[in-house]
């Protein structure tokens, strides 16, 4: 005998948070509005978290559940669209015992007596990433998963064929298009509450070709990290893990308040002990849009939030911080400056998150950026914004209607920055189902090229990638940059 299902009653599980708990395949979406272009050939996959089972427990966040991968197949002017688990060991043993097993967010002291604490507790929920022929998904907890490309079956769980030594391998790698190389991470990378870090370059065929390890400052969180031709970028918000707080069933991670920020810049293609370190005042962010660099300055721009952006961690003394919204903020290193410091500049000032770009300008020159920007009725909406000229232009679905992050498609391999498409989720909410949006990425404003119709609901999705229809064979993006 095991237990009825019964999902609680709170606000997370309810109306379009309700688990889906579906996997679909529904060949030729229907188009509701416009035209597919014609060219637009490859696949979207996107990755969010769904709920396998009930944890029992009332304090389950959103950003935990098990990973749902979702393809949306783009070919000869229709698009197919797949859902499907992916089959991390978590999702395995639950299957198999009936049940959830997985307590409170990467707290393995709440799991199930069952479940030993070696036990990964990854999901696999947070975003896919393609490179050197290969799909994962990915969760910052835990090595990638393996996802076959066409039918989204998981292969397995992956070191990269024992090139990452750390536990776990982050949810925002950089796959530059243009190089074709794989720039990734790991944070508390020998365990929890750990302070390592190990970064990691591999090059197109998926060969390491540059590890580097160092230390942040305090056992902390470091969901997102940018790059450039020559420095990475390593925030450090204090956002800290309290192993003896988390043993004794507390919340992974809290939010110190008096804590500063630091940040390291760590050379690219060199070695630990040329980091260069900065210092700033207490902040958060999670997302990072882009970083340049000119001449001695690196340059990132980020969701910036003046307090905490995880306002589901407390305070190390139980606080719940008031929600801050987050503006597009640049932060600037001189790295001939002599003082840790750095400058602090908003560049808009409405609040946007899930920024995301051309990425084939991922640690460039850009100066078209792509975001989620939210309406005081709930309702939201994908921007553009002209980082160049400060102008934000802004599509939004309809009352109510909410979307997710969007992913800009290159309109041919060698076309100019920006010029594309942004593909988009959207949440008909009160029609309990989804659609896709195909924009203009120029112009956003005059609504969908094309509006595909989906009979479910998308629930969640984070972030996502597109593949090329060539990239299929080749295993390569091959992209082109034309010059600035
Ligand atoms: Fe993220």
């Amino acid at each position: 005998m095991v237990e009825p299902v019964k999902f609680p009653e709170v606000e997370l599980y309810e109306g379009w948070g309700e688990p889906m708990r579906t996997e679909c395949t529904i060949r030729g979406l229907e188009l509701i509005e416009g035209e597919i272009p014609a060219d637009l050939e490859g696949a979207l996959y996107k990755v969010g978290a769904d709920r396998q089972y009930p944890s029992g427990r009332t304090d389950d966040i959103f950003i935990d559940g098990e990973g749902m991968m979702h393809m949306f197949r783009f070919k000869d002017q229709q698009v197919d669209y797949v859902n499907r688990w992916v089959q991390t060991t978590r999702y395995e043993m639950q299957k198999d015992a009936k049940r959830s097993l997985f307590g409170r967010y990467r707290n393995r002291y709440t799991n199930d007596p069952s479940v030993d604490h070696s036990v990964s507790m990854g999901t696999g929920n947070t975003t896919a990433m393609f490179h050197a022929g290969h799909l994962y998904a990915l969760k910052e907890d835990d090595l990638p998963y393996e996802i076959d490309p066409e039918t989204l079956a998981t292969i397995g769980k992956s070191d990269m064929d024992g090139q990452i030594g750390s536990v776990s391998f982050t949810a925002h790698p950089k796959v530059d298009p243009v190089t074709d190389e794989l720039l990734g991470f790991s944070y508390q990378a020998k365990g929890d509450a750990t302070k390592d870090i190990a970064f990691y370059v591999f090059g197109p065929d998926g060969k390491l070709v540059n590890e580097i390890w160092f230390e942040m400052p305090y056992p902390g969180m470091v969901h997102d990290f940018a790059i450039t031709d020559e420095w990475v970028i390593f925030p450090f918000f204090p956002m800290m893990t309290d192993l003896d707080h988390v043993k004794e069933g507390g919340a992974y991670y809290e939010y110190h308040p008096d804590k500063p920020t630091h940040v390291a810049l760590v050379p690219r293609y060199g070695k630990a002990e040329d980091i260069r370190w900065f210092k700033g005042p207490n902040a958060t962010a999670g997302h990072m849009m882009n970083a340049t660099r000119e001449g001695s300055k690196v340059m990132l721009d980020l969701c910036y939030y003046d307090g905490n952006c995880f306002d589901f961690f407390p305070t190390p003394s139980g606080e719940i911080t008031p929600e801050v919204p987050p503006f597009l903020t640049r932060l600037t290193f001189d790295l001939e400056r002599n003082d840790d410091s750095y400058e602090i500049e908003r560049l808009l000032n409405v609040p946007c998150e899930m920024p995301r770009t051309d990425d084939r300008y991922q640690g460039r020159p850009y100066k078209h950026g792509y975001c989620i920007v939210r309406g005081m009725d709930g309702s939201s909406g994908t921007g553009h914004i002209n980082l160049e000229t400060g102008e934000l232009h802004v599509w939004k679905p309809g009352p109510g209607d909410t979307v997710q992050e969007a992913q800009f498609v290159p309109r041919s391999p060698d076309s100019a920055e920006g010029d594309g498409w942004l593909l988009v989720p959207v949440c008909r909410v009160s029609r309990v189902r989804s659609d896709l949006a195909v924009l203009d990425a120029q112009n956003v404003e005059a609504g969908p090229v094309a509006l595909l119709k989906l009979p479910v609901r998308v629930r969640a999705t984070f972030h996502g990638t597109w593949v090329p229809e060539e990239a299929f064979t080749t295993g390569r993006y091959n992209f082109k940059l034309q010059a600035v």
